[in-house]
């Protein structure tokens, strides 16, 4: 049922066989798969009728037999909200809410899942990642429902609800002293040398795919057809080229017609590579030590930092940078005008939005998607002080009644 036929370099363009493989030993450029799109012919009645998940669009996804995991993933809700239009002065406004994928909670159950069906399928026996939370909470659960040894790798500092979510599937949890960027270079290691199916090093081919259904589902939702801008958080990198790409694929087969959306990066000034290279006209972001209090994207040394801005560039958006004051204050902002609880990622994403419509960068009366990709619950620590304690009280009416009226409201009595 898929088109799948192979990997290719995305430089030299270069086949390759469908392995966990994942740079041209020519160029050392990214592999992708590709796909026979002359091959697809689903319609989009088709579509309509199947689960909503993210196979729903296997025809485009790089696996040979069927799903294996992930049959509750992705098909989040595209929410339109109009309280937040209000408040920043826009007309169309819509946030793409992955903080409610399933299973774990964040964007990376998309990835997880076609990297995890494509490790069985290639037999791996150890399903592993380099993480800043979310993806090894992703792992740990897939691993866990697949039968498959896990495990993770992550910096020593991360939050205790993105420790609690993977601990919880009982992994094997390894916490680094250092930056995910060391992380990753010490995982890098442990592929070569043991083999394990690590989702976002040596089946990042197929990984890297998965989060192009968060395009698809956008053109879906909002009936077929494409926004005109799409705002989204940039760590790794893997999203918001994959963004692009399925927004491509779209056109290509024949679903959705029109001009691309303008795709947007937005990161934490604290670990801002790639946005720091689109100000400064550069090809490949300069290396940077995170800080920041958006842990899951602080990623210094993105692994497809290339591809963010070659995609930004040729969509004609742009890149913001935002403080920790504004990501605390737009999770706040989000939560007061739509009610939805977003980790330091998704108000990274916000705050940015809110920076590019005061630039002019994106004008108030053209159609906004927000990427918000992760739960504020797993980072409660980043908001815990501002919130308002409960009132205590006894179980007495009387001490409640003279609480109430002591604030200035009698009581209405009904007749
Ligand atoms: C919540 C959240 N949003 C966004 C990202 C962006 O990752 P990437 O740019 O690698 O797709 C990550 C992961 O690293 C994440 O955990
Ligand atoms: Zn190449």
């Amino acid at each position: 049922m898929s088109a799948f036929i192979g990997l290719q370099c995305h430089l030299c363009k270069t086949m390759f066989p469908a392995l966990a493989i994942y740079v041209c030993d020519k160029c050392l450029g990214p592999l992708e798969p590709v796909y026979d799109y002359s091959a697809i012919r689903v319609t989009r009645e088709e579509i309509a009728k199947r689960p909503k998940s993210l196979w729903r669009y296997r025809e485009l996804l790089p696996i040979e037999g069927e799903p294996r995991t992930g049959f509750n993933s992705g098909f989040t809700p595209l929410v339109r909200c109009d309280q937040l239009a209000k408040r920043l002065g826009v007309r169309e406004l819509y946030i793409k809410d992955d903080s409610v994928n399933h299973p774990t909670l964040s964007y990376k159950d998309r990835v997880v899942s076609v990297a995890a069906t494509r490790a069985v399928e290639l037999d791996f026996k150890v399903l592993a990642c380099a993480s800043t939370g979310n993806l090894a909470n992703s792992v740990s659960a897939h691993a866990a429902r697949l039968g498959l040894e896990c495990c993770v790798f992550i910096p020593d500092n991360l939050e205790a609800g993105k420790l609690l979510g993977s601990a919880i599937f009982k992994p094997t949890i390894l916490a680094i002293a250092g930056t995910y960027d060391d992380v990753n270079r010490l995982c890098t290691q442990v592929a070569d040398r043991y083999g394990w199916g690590f989702v976002n090093i040596n089946l990042r081919s197929y990984y890297a795919e998965g989060a192009k259904t968060l395009g698809f589902e956008i053109v879906e939702q909002l009936g077929w057809r494409y926004p005109q801008h799409v705002v989204s958080p940039v760590a790794g990198g893997t999203l918001l080229p994959r963004i692009v790409r399925g927004f491509r694929e779209l056109r290509t087969v024949g679903l959705v017609e029109g001009e691309l959306p303008r795709v947007h990066a937005a990161q934490a000034a604290g670990c801002a590579p790639v946005v720091r290279a689109l100000e400064a006209g550069l090809d490949y972001p300069e290396l940077v030590r995170p800080d920041t209090i958006a842990k899951s994207i602080a990623i210094g040394n993105p692994a497809d930092g290339y591809q963010v801005i070659e995609c930004v560039r040729e969509t004609g958006g742009s890149g913001s940078a935002v403080s920790d004051a504004q990501i605390i204050h737009a999770i706040e902002l989000l939560a007061e005008t739509e009610g939805l609880f977003t980790e330091p990622a998704g108000g990274t994403t916000l705050a940015a939005t809110v920076d590019l419509i005061q630039r002019g960068l994106i004008p108030p009366d053209e159609s906004i998607v927000i990427c918000v990709t992760g739960n504020g619950y797993k980072t409660a620590e980043v908001v815990q002080d501002r919130l308002a304690a409960p009132v205590r009280l006894s179980r007495s009416f009387k001490e409640f009644e003279s609480w109430w009226e002591s604030r200035g409201f009698a009581a209405e009595v009904k007749s």
